[in-house]
């Protein structure tokens, strides 16, 4: 959609990524690591500062007491830690369930681990998890549930009794949680982010994901990190040593640096507020067209649904009123499932989204 978007010109409010660049403070942070001598490898487990700011952000925010030394693993973004975790824990014929609608890259992940994924189907508008379903889900040939919140593409948080029963449904199959957190400070209208591991039945089981792409608007840095107890980070490291042995030494200092400084201020509160007024500004335009809306508690995206195909509906979306959005149904293991669903991007200027709006709106009300 990206290269259609391109191509014809169109507005691209389909793929994930700002189009605006990090706080200048990171961009300084950067510039002054690249000159202060750190271009050789970091030590494969990451950069002190960054893990130990990880581990004070942990420890500040969410109450969770983690050590940066043994628990605290720095990846090439969230996706590596994502896929080394898969890697460490899966043999093969292990399943994983999945929550579907998905980010695209869990499938493939877990097949690449020689897992089976296993999926559990969500709905618009709501997209609440159907706990019954979940229990007849896992089993005990399940050795990983991969969950993210707040959840691309729904924008939706996972509620406490929802954590929970993940949890107990672990424990009684021996299984673990891998808890995708890359949009943990995109969350609206005054709304918390609850963090699987802050659910003491979750906790030891679980190894939680995040990085500096949306906290930061830093997508193109690739540095994430993954957390959890010391034997589950000893079999994170273990695969990560060999697959991309350590992220960008200066980057990662840069971005300890940052988390360090954003702990103090009120940097997390105003991404979040800078991300509700985008929102309200696409929401405003989308709401003069023909699509049903849904409303995101998180992430930067929007899901709505169409009439009919939403393939077809996105090429005319571009061909017609030069607006890009993503077909919805790609992020079903059965794209019938998903069919009709068309997921906005709102990461971008708000001049953008205005332009977008714009167009959306004329055609529209002819
Ligand atoms: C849910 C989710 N997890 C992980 C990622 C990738 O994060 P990173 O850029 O840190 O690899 C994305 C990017 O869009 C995402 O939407």
């Amino acid at each position: 959609m990206t290269q259609q978007a391109i191509s014809s010109g169109a507005i691209n409010l389909s793929q994930g990524f700002p189009d605006f660049d990090p706080p200048e403070e990171l961009l300084a942070a950067a510039g002054e690591a690249l000159r202060s001598g750190l271009n050789q490898y970091a030590p494969s487990i990451g950069d002190p500062v960054l893990r130990q700011a990880v581990a004070e952000h942990q420890r500040d925010r969410y109450g969770l007491a983690y050590d940066a030394d043994t628990d605290v693993t720095v990846t090439a973004g969230a996706t590596e830690a994502i896929a080394a975790t898969l890697q460490a824990l899966l043999e093969p014929g292990d399943e994983v369930v999945l929550v579907e609608p998905f980010y695209d890259l869990y499938p493939f992940a877990v097949v690449a681990a020689g897992g089976v994924p296993r999926y559990l189907n969500t709905s618009f508008p709501d997209f609440r998890l159907d706990l019954d379903r979940l229990a007849q889900l896992v089993t005990d040939r399940t050795r990983v549930i991969l969950v993210n919140t707040p959840t691309n593409p729904t924008g939706q948080l996972l509620r406490a009794d929802e954590i929970r029963v993940l949890g107990e449904l672990a424990e009684r199959h021996d299984a673990y949680l891998l808890s995708d957190e890359a949009y943990e400070h995109v969350v609206l209208d005054g709304l918390e982010h609850r963090p699987v591991a802050a659910d003491p039945v979750c906790a030891p089981r679980t190894v939680t994901v995040s990085s500096v792409s949306k906290t930061f608007s830093a997508t193109g840095w690739r540095i994430g990190w993954a957390v959890a107890a010391p034997e589950l980070s000893a079999a994170v490291r273990a695969v990560h040593q060999f697959v991309t042995f350590t992220a960008s030494a200066p980057l990662q200092r840069a971005a300890g640096m940052m988390l360090q400084s954003a702990a103090g201020g009120d940097y997390y509160r105003r991404l979040a507020a800078d991300y509700a007024e985008r929102r309200d500004v696409l929401l405003k335009d989308l709401q003069a067209t023909d699509l049903e809306i849904g409303r995101p508690e998180g992430t930067y995206f929007l899901m709505t649904r169409c009439e009919g195909d939403d393939v077809a509906y996105v090429r005319e979306l571009i061909a017609g009123r030069g607006v890009a959005a993503i077909p919805a149904s790609v992020f079903f293991s059965d794209p019938a499932r998903g069919r009709g669903l068309v997921r906005f991007a709102f990461c971008k200027r708000v001049e953008t989204l205005r332009a977008a709006g714009e167009r959306l709106a004329r055609t529209a009300t002819p």
